[in-house]
């Protein structure tokens, strides 16, 4: 049985929740030790090749996400809602359960007040939905950190509490300063799920791809990398490349032999 919403919501305060992205089967498989997979419009730059999120479609993250739940063990899904798929009520509804529908257990969307009552219609059906506040990469001009004066930090701390209301069972905090994450993680009832927002978040989030080193465009100091994949699969590229070349791949090993006698009457058939 997998994480249900229940089992992320009773993890505050009592145990950290590890969230990594994930796109793909082979990739959703491979983390299954984490307690939930966020199937990101992250995937607009990692998988799609984009400049940022903003070309990603909802038809781009019905495909995600069903990758994903063809692979799914122990996770929750929670699947974002790609730019201009929640611009009303309606739409926000519809899109919602075409995730929910391709495997989400919950759908992730952008912002604060301004979008409180979408969330708001959204969860009444009970669906639920992860918030997501600080930088929101898809509508952000610049990716610069959040809450550094007292004025955005309020605003923070109140869009936080007005989204907690609406309905969210958690909250993605994207590059807040860690003081400001800490006092929204104290002061609302639901997990702050953190990236780049310092560790007394309830939870860390991670792009899959930064934190095995496979994605080079953009290295953001928070991202960690626990790996160099991109290296390793350089290096292996090369050492195939160099075995063809040189008539070294594929070996008998690598062969499949005819038997014999069969070989030798085919053989007699074709001269
Ligand atoms: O799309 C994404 O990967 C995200 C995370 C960075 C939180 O929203």
């Amino acid at each position: 049985m997998h994480k249900t919403i229940k089992d992320i919501e009773e993890m505050k305060g009592k145990e950290k929740i590890t969230v990594l992205t994930g796109y793909d089967s082979t990739m959703a498989a491979l983390c299954e030790q984490v307690d939930v997979i966020l199937v990101g419009d992250s995937a607009g730059m990692v998988m799609l090749g984009y400049e940022d999120t903003t070309s990603v479609t909802m038809d781009d993250m019905i495909r995600f996400t069903t990758a994903v739940k063809n692979a799914r063990k122990n996770s929750l899904i929670v699947s974002d809602l790609p730019i201009n798929s929640y611009n009303t009520k309606e739409d926000a509804i519809t899109n919602s359960l075409k995730l929910i529908e391709a495997g989400a257990d919950a759908v992730k969307l952008e912002g604060g007040k301004e979008i409180a009552q979408i969330i708001k219609a959204i969860t009444e059906l009970k669906i639920p939905v992860m918030g997501h506040l600080g930088l929101l990469p898809q509508t952000a001009k610049k990716y610069t950190v959040q809450g550094k004066t007292k004025e955005d930090a309020i605003e923070l701390i109140k869009d936080a509490k007005i989204i907690t209301e609406s309905g969210v069972f958690s909250i993605v905090l994207e590059m807040i300063s860690s003081q400001v994450a800490k006092i929204i993680t104290e002061k609302i009832p639901v997990p702050t799920i953190g990236i780049g927002s310092g560790k007394d978040c309830d939870g860390q989030v991670l792009v899959v791809h930064d934190m095995l080193g496979l994605f080079e465009k953009i290295k953001p100091k928070f991202a960690k990398r626990y790996l160099s994949l991109s290296e390793e699969i350089r290096n292996a590229v090369k050492s195939y490349v160099m075995e063809v070349k040189e008539k070294k791949f594929p070996a008998i090993e690598n062969e499949f032999q005819m038997d014999e006698s069969e070989y030798n009457k085919m053989r007699k058939e074709i001269v």
